[in-house]
């Protein structure tokens, strides 16, 4: 029987649907997409198009994948996050939704028509430090990172959005020094409880970086260590922004306010999770 871009998109969702798999219609076009090697303007416009027993077959093996519960963002090896179209892989974090909140917080201390330096720990694929590169002209930064192969990948997505000539990449851990002190220093860093890591969906817990995710015994060690180091990073007069995980804002704003900094915000995300913690160095 002829397959046509219709019937094996329906044919994926109801898979994806049968596999408990959480957005089935949007996951089965992404893998049409990339396993026959069409558009999205294809499948609305001309949605009887038959397609290829390779073509078919391609789109399968990827629903395949899917049903297992592999991140559709590892095997089309793309996510549109903020403004930009990342490349991932499974060296890295798949960026999140929320943290466009971390973005947003963090253009709101960046005046467009000043040159900023910016700091980015754990930067992962890039996404924040690019994402704030592409709307800041005038802004560069560093992203460290403690994982090799996360840097390459965020260099790789530095070239393509034509970011690479503002944006260094540094492979080290939370105690790394630099020879300069930055305006702004962001970081998502990884939160989820050790014991809780294993609960979470398949896609995560199975699929995502490890180092990504644990944030040790209560989830805070990283902020811990990166409180610590902050007056290292951070000019006199320069601000801070860290993505929290749920029920966390307020001891995290602990933390920074017993070091010494000035809490300014805890920005509230879509679910009415405070997310964001922004903070500042007065002196
Ligand atoms: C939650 S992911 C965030 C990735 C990216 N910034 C984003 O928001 O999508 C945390 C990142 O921190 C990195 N990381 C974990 N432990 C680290 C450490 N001790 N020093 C530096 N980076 C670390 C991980 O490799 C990972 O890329």
């Amino acid at each position: 029987m002829s397959e046509t871009l219709v019937s094996v998109w329906q044919a994926a969702r109801d898979r994806l649907i049968a596999a408990g798999v959480d957005s089935p219609v949007l996951d089965a076009r992404l893998l049409l997409e990339a396993g026959a090697g069409v558009a999205r303007l294809d499948i609305v416009t001309d949605p009887r198009r038959l397609l290829s027993a390779e073509q078919a077959a391609a789109v399968h093996a990827l629903v395949d994948r899917r049903v297992a519960r592999e991140p559709v963002s590892h095997i089309v090896g793309k996510k549109a996050f903020w403004t930009l179209d990342l490349n991932v892989s499974r060296a890295v974090l798949t960026p999140r939704p929320e943290t466009e909140f971390l973005v947003e917080e963090a253009l709101k201390a960046l005046a467009p028509t000043s040159p900023a330096r910016i700091l980015d720990l754990g930067v992962g694929s890039g996404a924040v430090l690019l994402a704030v590169l592409a709307e800041r002209d005038l802004a560069s930064g560093i992203g460290l990172d403690i994982s090799a192969d996360a840097l390459d990948v965020a260099r790789g997505n530095a070239e393509t959005l034509n970011l690479g000539n503002r944006a260094e990449f540094r492979l080290g851990d939370w105690s790394t020094l630099f020879a300069e002190q930055f305006d702004l220093v962001v970081s998502n860093p990884p939160y989820v409880p050790s014991a809780d890591i294993d609960n979470l969906a398949p896609e995560v817990s199975k699929h995502e970086p490890r180092i990504a995710l644990d944030g040790g015994p209560d989830g805070l060690d990283a902020y811990r260590a990166i409180v610590a180091r902050l007056h290292d990073w951070v000019k006199p007069r320069g601000s801070f922004a860290f993505e929290v995980g749920k029920g966390q804002a307020a001891i995290v704003e602990a933390l920074v306010t017993a070091a010494g900094y000035e809490v300014l915000a805890a920005s509230v995300d879509f679910a009415g999770v405070p997310r964001v913690v922004v903070g500042r160095r007065a002196d």
